[in-house]
């Protein structure tokens, strides 16, 4: 870039060329073959396939670090590692960025990291989603305190924009420190099984200062992750990973000002869902996997299910009823017999507060034998993370919609979404039984010394728990009392949740002003 005042626009144009060139073309190549090699895909091949083909309009690309020592001055490659912009997934606007793992490793330093603040802080003003592809090994060793600011920025930019547009990380290599930070700050993590993993502290650290020993699959891997909740999906390749994604997004409004796109209503709201009636069997300690009760209810039968590995006796998802988008929560009686525990709380309650900050109405179907029992529980916070999720049930204002299927009792019945909480609707199916216990729990108790003195104890038990269950083990006790608004047939269920729906479109709850309210964490 010589005699630049003896040079017309012409040649610093064909200049520019070069330059746009180098920092495409060549760094992609350098990068390919080793990104290749390990099943895995540069930047902006990821960009490629991800959004809808030239639709992509890159920013700061010719951004580069300012560090001279450790022999950083003689490389300083154009983007500093991050391919950030903008583009449009199925038509609609997006912000990415992308780290190139063939530059420093994918490293943050303050260029790389300013790239990121701004395409975060573009993100908010336009109003849509982030998404950011994550191949990196966290802070720049050879930038120091810059780096560790630069993550900084990240995090709290992470925050602001929470509930704001929705933040979805995908993780397709070696995340480390703040790479692994930062999407935990985000609404849903995707991992690729056996290329990306998440950790604070690498292998290395943990040897030196616990002695164990690990690898970083079976640190921080996708499998590892399905489990510990931090992933909401883990798939076998990229591709797989960006169609869950883009499926994702479809459900998901821009911002939390707007409401989801709707999706083809072709699938009729009064069909009747006759499979409903042999799916959930009478007794109420059958197991049946509420996934199909889900699947049958829902338009086409589509489902996407999110942290299904983990905590997997509640299922929580995403879906539509009639062209529009809907959060299920669903106890699953096929895992731990559907009982909340700590995990169950904490995952459901998440999904809560996420869809409603995004205007996606909550359907909750309720099979639920109660809070699981146990010196763990107990130590371990059930009280704290119970509470969570009867914070994130009351918090919400979006539509809610409960349907009692079989059992629901105790506390659990009033936090799975009940009128007392501020369900919008309450439907109860015929068999279903609201009750503080079980009825044979609940004779047990009330009728202990009668039981016990009784010549007869066996057939005396037996008439009393009868007694008990005739008195208030129905559905008709709950709508006697305004808690259930309807006992609808089964078959019915689309209908209704629909028709509920579509009279609770435009619902308006105003929350007291405040700063914020104070959940327990
Ligand atoms: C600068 C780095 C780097 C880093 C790797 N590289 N990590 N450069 N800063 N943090 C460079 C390497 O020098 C190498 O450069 C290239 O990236 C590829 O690295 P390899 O080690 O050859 O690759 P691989 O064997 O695949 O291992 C990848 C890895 C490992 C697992 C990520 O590199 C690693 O453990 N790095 C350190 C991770 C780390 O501890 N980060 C700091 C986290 S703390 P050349 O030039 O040879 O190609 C943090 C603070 C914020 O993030 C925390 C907030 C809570």
């Amino acid at each position: 870039m010589s005699d630049v005042a003896d040079r017309g626009l012409r040649d610093r144009t064909a200049e520019l060329a070069v330059v746009r060139q180098q920092a495409v073309e060549d760094l992609d190549k350098r990068a390919a073959a080793r990104q290749h090699r390990l099943g895995k895909l540069t930047a902006r091949e990821r960009l490629a396939r991800l959004l809808d083909p030239g639709s992509f309009t890159e920013l700061g690309m010719l951004r580069r670090h300012r560090v001279t020592d450790f022999g950083m001055a003689g490389r300083r490659p154009w983007t500093d590692g991050v391919v950030t912009g903008w583009g449009t997934v199925d038509g609609r606007e997006v912000f990415v960025h992308a780290h190139d793992f063939g530059i420093f490793g994918g490293s943050l330093g303050e260029a790389h990291a300013a790239k990121i603040h701004e395409v975060m802080d573009l993100a908010e003003s336009a109003g849509a989603p982030l998404i950011g592809l994550n191949d990196g090994a966290g802070a720049r060793i050879q930038e120091g305190a810059a780096a560790l600011a630069g993550y900084g920025g990240i995090f709290r930019r992470n925050v602001r924009a929470s509930g704001v547009i929705p933040q979805i990380s995908v993780m397709l290599g070696p995340c480390a420190g703040g790479a692994a930070y930062s999407p935990a700050l985000t609404d849903f993590v995707l991992m690729v099984r056996g290329t990306a993993s998440m950790y604070v502290t690498g292998p290395d650290v943990i040897k030196a200062v616990t002695g164990e020993d690990i690898d970083v699959e079976g640190l921080g891997g996708a499998d590892v992750h399905a489990r510990s909740g931090q992933a909401a999906f883990v798939h076998d390749d990229e591709d797989d990973a960006f169609d869950t994604l883009r499926a994702l997004l479809s459900y998901l409004p821009s911002n939390n000002r707007e409401f989801p796109p709707p999706g083809p209503a072709d699938d009729p709201v009064d069909r009747s869902c006759e499979a409903l009636l042999d799916l959930v069997p009478a007794s109420p300690n059958r197991p049946y996997d509420v996934r199909r009760v889900v699947e049958e209810v829902v338009d086409h039968g589509e489902f996407l299910e999110l942290q299904a590995l983990w905590a997997a006796n509640v299922v929580i998802g995403l879906a539509r009823i009639g062209g529009h988008s809907v959060g299920l929560v669903a106890n699953q009686p096929m895992v731990l017999a559907g009982v909340l525990d700590i995990e169950a709380a904490r995952k459901a309650a998440r999904f809560i507060r996420f869809c409603d900050s995004f205007n996606i109405p909550l359907v909750t179907l309720v099979d639920v034998p109660g809070f699981l029992p146990g010196v763990g529980q107990e130590r371990g916070g059930i009280i704290r993370d119970g509470a969570k999720l009867l914070y994130a049930y009351c918090e919400a204002t979006v539509p809610r919609i409960q349907v009692l299927m079989r059992k629901a009792y105790g506390g659990a019945y009033i936090v799975m979404d009940s009128r007392s909480i501020g369900a919008d609707l309450s439907f109860a199916w015929p068999g279903n039984e609201v009750a503080v216990m079980g009825a044979e729990a609940a004779a047990n108790v009330i009728h202990r010394r009668r039981i016990r003195d009784a010549d007869d104890p066996v057939g005396t038990r037996r008439a009393l728990v009868e007694e008990y269950r005739q008195a208030l083990m129905h559905p008709y006790h709950g709508a006697e009392l305004g808690l259930v608004d309807d006992v609808i047939d089964p078959r019915d269920t689309r209908s209704a949740l629909h028709a509920g729906l579509e009279m609770l479109r435009s619902k308006r709850a105003l929350l007291p002003e405040r700063k914020h309210g104070n959940p327990p964490l």
